[in-house]
């Protein structure tokens, strides 16, 4: 950072989540490999540089340190770690006393709505001014019924009404202020703009977003876990496919790498690697599924490492860059074009290669001959299709 950020950041993560009932606190509480306060974070540093202040449950510094090291993707913001209190309001003010002088406006934000997209944080922090706080909030769906026990006394006008979010934004002197105020008062509010309308503050609105729920119960996590992975709670997902070429020429010196194999006696392919034109049709085929760009950007010349590597280096690698960006791989189908080798009788233990460099995934290949036409017929090259099949986590 060249100059101190002039906005910070509080991140409200020291309830125990009883609710939830997780059995651990709950900005720690596992949402797909990646804890309910990495992914709120997550949402954090994608914003402009902010001094970045997390509140920890007591006795959990250290795992919210680690978190929150993990999180911060090597921006050099300030960013730090204090303990909470017995009540959200005094896990806030812990927050605020660790805020730099330099800070003109303040956020405060609830670790447990942890898919709030950054753009709201964004939102909030532009449009804070020196007079008023900002809250990001959405018009109230139900309709909503004034009770008494179980007897329903009346409608309430839900126009009038809007269900508050955060972060909330507010002038910094003017929050310390409000906040001192309650302390003094010993009053408890629901949330910060609340404390900041009873010191006198005006607070306006802004949208908020569907995302930014807040998770409070079960039925909250799998909704959370629902939305970043539909396929981890057993909802259909879209398999995308993905379709490959590669054509070699016979030649240069060795033996033939074909599908994974060799095949000593019978005439190379040539070609930087092996020329194992049916594994790089694979490679292009997966890539493609999973929208990852081709072959040549990958393992082109440009990668000398990669210079005479077999079907197992180029298929383990291209799996482990699906794997990282949330693809399963389903199956595998290609089918290649010559007249030699004589695939047939080779056909199980080439598939069974591929699958084992694909960890697993089915792989079929076929070979066929092109009744002499074309450069194959000639025995010129081997002209090689794959189809892929991908499934979003
Ligand atoms: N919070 C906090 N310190 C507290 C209580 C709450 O920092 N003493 C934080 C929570 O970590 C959460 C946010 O305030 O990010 C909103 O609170 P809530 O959803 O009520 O979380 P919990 O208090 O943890 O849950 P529960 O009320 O079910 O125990
Ligand atoms: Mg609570």
């Amino acid at each position: 950072m060249t100059s101190a950020p002039r906005t910070a950041i509080v991140v409200v993560a020291a309830g125990s989540g009883t609710r939830l009932a997780a059995g651990a606190p709950k900005a720690l509480v596992d949402l797909d490999g990646r804890t309910v306060l990495a992914h709120a974070l997550e949402g954090v540093f994608a914003v402009r540089p902010m001094q970045v202040i997390v509140v920890a449950p007591a006795g959990h510094e250290p795992a919210v340190a680690g978190v929150l090291a993990d999180a911060d993707g090597g921006r050099a913001w300030p960013a730090s770690v204090v303990t909470g209190g017995a009540t959200r309001q005094l896990s806030v003010a812990a927050g605020l006393a660790a805020v730099d002088a330099a800070v003109e406006v303040v956020l405060v934000h609830d670790a447990a709505r942890a898919l709030t997209p950054s753009a709201q944080i964004d939102a909030v922090a532009d449009a804070v001014t020196a007079d008023a706080g900002v809250i990001p909030a959405l018009a109230v769906i139900d309709t909503l019924k004034r009770v008494d026990g179980d007897a329903v006394v009346e409608a309430v006008d839900r126009s009038v009404l809007a269900a508050a979010q955060t972060p909330q934004g507010f002038p910094r002197a003017a929050l310390d202020a409000a906040y001192a105020r309650a302390l003094e008062a010993g009053e408890e509010h629901t949330d910060d703009a609340a404390l900041f309308a009873a010191a006198g503050g005006a607070v306006r609105r802004i949208p908020g977003d569907e995302r930014a729920f807040k998770i409070t119960t079960p039925a909250d996590l799998e909704r959370a876990r629902m939305l970043l992975h539909p396929a981890s709670v057993g909802l259909p997902v879209t398999p995308r496919i993905g379709v490959g070429t590669d054509v070699h020429a016979f030649g240069g010196g060795g033996d033939l790498w074909l599908a994974g194999l060799e095949w000593p006696g019978e005439q190379p392919l040539s070609g930087h690697s092996d020329g194992d034109a049916v594994a790089h049709a694979i490679v292009d085929a997966l890539l493609g599924a999973a929208g990852l760009g081709d072959i040549g950007e990958h393992f082109g010349t440009a990668h000398p490492e990669y210079a005479g590597a077999h079907a197992d280096v180029f298929l383990a690698r291209t799996a482990r860059m699906l794997a990282d960006a949330g693809f399963a791989i389903g199956s595998v189908s290609v089918q290649f074009q010559g007249n030699r080798p004589r695939f047939s009788a080779r056909r199980a233990e080439a598939e069974a290669v591929l699958s084992r460099a694909l960890g697993g995934a089915a792989v079929s290949v076929t070979a066929t001959t092109t009744d002499g036409l074309g450069f194959t017929g000639r025995g010129e090259g081997i002209a090689v299709t794959a189809v892929a099949l991908v499934l979003p986590r």
